[in-house]
């Protein structure tokens, strides 16, 4: 299945639970909430009371991307506050396969994510472990980003892997989607797609419902395998 998770980064703050009203009437499925450490990446973005309040509100599946260095001080205060999946980056952990059994103990489903620089390879003793791998395709950090397309290559590469090894996970792809480059991230191979300004800028529930649109038609020209 085809997932739309659009970023809150790129939203208005003062307005923020009325804009994930919009995107959860324009019918998304998921809500992309970006944590920043300001060590791992350089800025600050938010966290627990940002991550505790929208909870309190929605029923969206709440996928947590963890931009911070040992994330797994974090995962059980993210996962009391309601993330549904949590993704860390391979950059940032001491222990990858200690930080996915530590998200999984709290009944949560484990993502992996790669920066632009970090190769499939890195990724194979996890690829069996995981419910996602993220994709970053632009270097994480900021939002509004061109997307680098050299990244789509690791996303095929990763199908190519997963089909190979017979396994099942999600493949994300986050940074500079927009509606002009989405059918070529489609087509790389991910299901889960994250956009953060191609949303939140301008119309929201037109912009969601584009993205639906155009997933839903990908969809059918890969007959549903995705
Ligand atoms: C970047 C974040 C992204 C960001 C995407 O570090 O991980 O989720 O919000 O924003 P856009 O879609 O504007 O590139
Ligand atoms: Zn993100």
């Amino acid at each position: 299945m085809n997932i739309l998770a659009p970023s809150i980064l790129a939203a208005d703050f003062w307005r923020l639970g009325e804009q994930v009203r919009e995107v959860e009437k324009a019918g998304v499925q998921y809500l992309h909430i970006d944590v920043m450490d300001g060590c791992f990446v350089p800025s600050i973005s938010f966290g627990m009371p940002i991550i505790r309040s929208i909870r309190k509100e929605t029923e969206l599946f709440l996928d947590v991307h963890l931009m911070i260095e040992q994330p797994r001080r974090y995962i059980e205060a993210i996962a009391g506050l309601g993330a549904d999946m949590i993704n860390f980056h391979l950059e940032a952990a001491e222990d990858a396969a200690e930080v996915i059994e530590l998200i999984r103990s709290f009944g949560k489903k484990a993502g992996i994510t790669i920066k632009p620089e970090t190769s499939v390879d890195a990724l194979l003793p996890y690829l069996d472990k995981v419910d996602m791998v993220l994709v970053m395709t632009v270097e994480p950090g900021a939002g509004g980003q061109k997307l680098i397309p050299g990244c789509l290559e690791k996303v095929k590469e990763l199908r190519n892997v997963m089909y190979k090894r017979g396994l099942r996970f999600d493949i994300e792809v986050d940074g500079g989607v927009n509606i002009d480059n989405l059918e070529q991230v489609l087509e790389a191979g991910a299901n889960v797609i994250v956009a953060g300004s191609a949303i939140f800028k301008n119309d929201i529930a037109v912009n969601a419902k584009l993205f639906l649109d155009k997933m839903q038609q990908e969809l059918g020209v890969n007959n549903g395998t995705i």
